[in-house]
């Protein structure tokens, strides 16, 4: 049913121990259009490690830091932009606590918790935030133009213009 809210935008990806099995990924992506999200753009990327690096600045000088920089450029990784009402929560409430083990505890329902395998290596990304949001989208696809989005698709997307390709696991307008 459509919703007057407007969508938000996010950033998620699909971290490199969920990339490798083609069964998990799709496990994964059904999880989230099934929860009602668009998947508004969906691509394979390998980071290097300077742009995982760049990606993580944030957590630099942490202990995980070199851990987790390593993790994520250790294979491909699968980049989306999500949009849904109230995305940035609905998103944090399907990954879970950031740390496997206490997802396993106390959100035994959640993507981290059932797909994580460590606190580093938990399965999924999700933004924190619109302004995160915002850049975490413009740093894996520099060529969305995000205020456009806003502005001309997102209402066509709330009103439910919108088919699912499963080929490529991405929810087309009707006029593309
Ligand atoms: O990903 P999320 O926003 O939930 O957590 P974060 O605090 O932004 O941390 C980014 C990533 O660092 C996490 O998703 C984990 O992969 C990793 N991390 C870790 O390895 N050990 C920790 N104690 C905390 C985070
Ligand atoms: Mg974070």
């Amino acid at each position: 049913m459509p919703c007057s809210a407007r969508l938000q935008l996010i950033l998620a990806f699909l971290k490199p121990d969920i990339c490798q099995h083609k069964t998990l990924v799709q496990e994964v992506t059904s999880r989230i259009v099934s929860n009602r999200f668009y998947v508004v753009r969906s691509k394979i990327v390998q980071l290097t490690r300077s742009q995982a690096e760049e990606f993580y600045f944030a957590h630099r000088g942490r202990f995980f830091f070199t851990r987790l920089v390593g993790m994520i450029s250790s294979g491909p990784i699968i980049p989306l932009i999500l949009a849904r009402h109230n995305a940035v929560q609905q998103w944090r409430d399907m990954m879970g606590p950031t740390k496997t083990f206490r997802a396993k505890v106390v959100s035994p329902h959640t993507i981290r918790s059932q797909f994580g395998l460590t606190d580093t290596r938990n399965a999924v990304h999700g933004s924190d935030s619109i302004d995160s949001a915002r850049c975490e989208i413009s740093f894996f696809f520099p060529e969305f133009d995000f205020d456009k989005w806003m502005n001309v698709d997102e209402e066509k997307l709330r009103f439910g213009a919108a088919r699912w390709d499963g080929e490529r696991c991405i929810h087309r307008l009707q006029c593309d």
